[in-house]
């Protein structure tokens, strides 16, 4: 999994340009009997396993990642940006930006007489420009910028911007790659465009697809580090967690039961979120239509929407060992 993780914590996908994500994944899925996949009108990639099924089951993970978008270059060349998806202002000065054109560009602050009011106003990128003319050979207004953090792994653990949800990308894929074709419901994988701004791509191909029940991949906070912010028992290393509520849903009881039992009786090791701050894709799908039963497993990460998001390899495959286990059993109460 190292490799396909490197590659797709590589690509280029700020929330809605995820062009670069999804050519990638449909390229992978060539190998898995890919010809199938469809992409809908806002750039959700979908495939489907076990048509024939009477139940169908959504199984989400977001393409997108945080990002920044140009909106005023300076007559000195320097770029003001603004949050796509939720990052702090505090964390940047002297981060790196990779735009989707590949230019480099480094976060810099403007003097403050108070550094607690750092906010996106006082913040520019500078791409070593001179002038506004040359900064525009590189970048337009409303072009976007990744946080340029490659790969690298450091014992059992991944490190990685992107790894929010490229991980959870890759839990979906290895899981495609390793399911039998007689299942006892259908699935839909869906590759998901838009998460870190609100949901929307899994809005709108939730409505198309109109399944029964539904299931998001996707990272979360974890509270073993040093004096957390917030208090949680998920560690990394310690498995997948499965999801109990997030701010954008309260998972359906018996999709977690469900999870619960099946985790238990294939011996995968789990844990319980609950987590105070944060949504995922769960949210928009268990309010689709008239509501369908949702639940979410979610792969313990430290650093969330930092450069430095890092999660435990075991994790990653228990994730699937979990997902395989969960959709070839049959989902009834
Ligand atoms: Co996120
Ligand atoms: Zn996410």
């Amino acid at each position: 999994m190292k490799e396909l993780l490197t590659r797709l914590t590589a690509a280029f996908g700020p929330a809605g340009r995820e062009e670069e994500v999804r050519s990638l994944l449909k390229q992978e899925l060539t190998q898995v009997g890919g010809p199938d996949a469809v992409v809908d009108d806002l750039g959700n990639l979908i495939v489907t396993r076990g048509k024939d099924a009477d139940q169908k089951i959504l199984v989400a993970a977001h393409m997108d990642q945080i990002g920044f978008m140009v909106t005023f270059i300076e007559e000195n060349g320097f770029l003001r940006i603004t949050p796509v998806g939720g990052i702090q202002a505090k964390s940047l000065p002297g981060m790196r930006l990779r735009f989707g054109g590949g230019t480099t560009g480094v976060i810099g602050q403007e003097k403050l007489k108070a550094q607690k009011d750092l906010d996106f106003s006082k913040l520019y990128v500078d791409m070593g420009v001179n002038d506004r003319e040359e900064a525009e050979k590189q970048v337009q207004i409303g072009d976007t910028a990744v946080f340029d953090a490659p790969l690298v792994m450091e014992g059992n653990r991944y490190i990685a911007g992107a790894m929010d949800n490229r991980a959870g990308c890759t839990v979906l894929l290895e899981t495609l790659r390793r399911l039998p074709t007689d299942l006892p419901q259908s699935v839909c994988f869906v590759f998901t465009v838009q998460e870190e701004v609100g949901l929307r791509g899994a809005q709108a191909v939730s409505y198309r697809l109109n399944p029964h029940f539904g299931l998001a991949v996707d990272v979360t906070r974890t509270g073993d580090t040093p004096e957390p912010q917030f208090k949680t028992p998920l560690s990394l290393g310690k498995g997948p967690a499965i999801k109990i509520r997030d701010s954008s849903v309260i998972c359906h009881p018996r999709v977690t039961a469900l999870m619960r039992r099946v985790a238990d009786q294939n011996s995968i090791p789990h844990q319980f979120e609950v987590l105070e701050q944060g949504g995922t894709d769960a949210g928009a799908i268990h309010l689709s239509r008239a509501g369908v039963p949702t639940g979410a497993v979610s792969i313990p990460c430290r650093y969330i929407h930092t450069p430095g998001e890092m999660v435990d390899s075991a994790d990653l495959e228990n994730g699937v060992s979990l997902l395989l286990a969960l959709l070839q059993t049959e989902w009834k109460w």
